[in-house]
């Protein structure tokens, strides 16, 4: 709060809590440049009233974000820490047809929920393994279809066919908690459900019970609701629970081209110049 109250213009992370109070300690602010696609920590229309422009860094990430989706979805379909934790434990005695069984990700049901940049990657990466793409999205993408092999359904079909649920959506009041235990219930008792997007799209005592009941088989997630989670969170201690720490975009090229890319927007608008990724166009000149 201090560091602003002169400040003509701000970089920030996802970490950082743009909100009214801090706007209004900001006398001078032009610009707040977010080093991240999702600009859910930020007050927009707060800065919007007050003629504040805002820009995030789509797109660098989008490639990124989807290699680990699928790490991710790779790891928990067939039991990857688990097997390291085996391993290191001792309980590696021989080969048997029945040690840390997983599932098939080749051949299986993909269903994608939040079909923009990121989604779209994730659904490239599923043709190579073979999968069946069923998407769900605010806005049905029929022109991608037939490229991407994959098919718009209703959000409870996408729920109640996909053997792995992956969500792309960004946090907004429409999406908070749309993952709670009524949508984990529709899904299949093998399912796997993968979130890189925020960690409060998901209801995490949902989670917890349905991993815990097994209503669903695992889940992998690049979020959570509190960063950092707690150390004794209780869903830390679920084996079938794989979970990363907001890694998504955290390759050394990656993060490099976000913060050119969160220098280059911050320096055009304190330029008087449009940015080029602006999340409230109707601020600027
Ligand atoms: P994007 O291109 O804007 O895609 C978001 C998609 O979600 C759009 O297709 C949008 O539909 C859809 N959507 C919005 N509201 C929805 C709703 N209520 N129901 C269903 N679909 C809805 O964004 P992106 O670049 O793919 O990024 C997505 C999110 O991933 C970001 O907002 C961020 O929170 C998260 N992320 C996380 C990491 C990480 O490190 N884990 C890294 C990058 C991004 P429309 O087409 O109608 O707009
Ligand atoms: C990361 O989570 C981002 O939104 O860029």
């Amino acid at each position: 709060m201090a560091g602003v109250r002169e400040a003509d213009g701000l970089i920030c992370l996802l970490t950082d809590n743009i909100d009214v109070g801090l706007l209004d300690a900001a006398e001078h602010l032009r610009v707040v440049s977010t080093m991240a696609v999702g600009y859910d920590h930020i007050d927009v229309a707060a800065a919007t009233e007050r003629k504040i422009i805002v820009t995030n860094t789509p797109g660098v990430l989008t490639e990124t974000t989807a290699d680990l989706t699928f790490a991710l979805l790779l790891s928990a379909a067939r039991r990857l820490p688990e097997s390291q934790r085996a391993i290191r434990d001792g309980h590696w005695k021989s080969w048997s047809p029945t040690f840390l069984l997983g599932h098939d990700v080749y051949g299986a049901t993909l269903g994608i929920v939040g079909f923009g940049a990121i989604g779209q990657a994730v659904a490239r990466r599923a043709r190579g393994f073979d999968m069946r793409v069923l998407y769900n999205s605010r806005t049905a993408r029929p022109e991608l279809e037939t490229g991407l092999g994959c098919t718009y359904v209703a959000f409870d079909e996408l729920l109640e066919q996909s053997d792995f649920v992956t969500v792309h959506v960004p946090l907004t009041p429409e999406t908070r908690h749309m993952f709670d235990t009524a949508a984990f219930q529709r899904m299949k008792t093998t399912a796997i459900f993968i979130n890189t997007a925020r960690g409060s799209v998901v209801v995490e005592a949902d989670l917890q019970r349905a991993l815990e009941s097994k209503s669903i088989a695992a889940a992998a997630i690049d979020v959570a609701e509190s960063e950092p989670m707690a150390e004794h969170d209780p869903l830390l201690q679920l084996p079938n629970l794989l979970v990363t720490p907001h890694i998504g975009s955290a390759s050394v090229r990656t993060r490099a081209r976000m913060a050119d890319m969160a220098v280059d927007n911050l320096l055009a608008a304190l330029d008087g110049r449009p940015p080029d990724h602006c999340v409230n166009p109707q601020v600027l000149p």
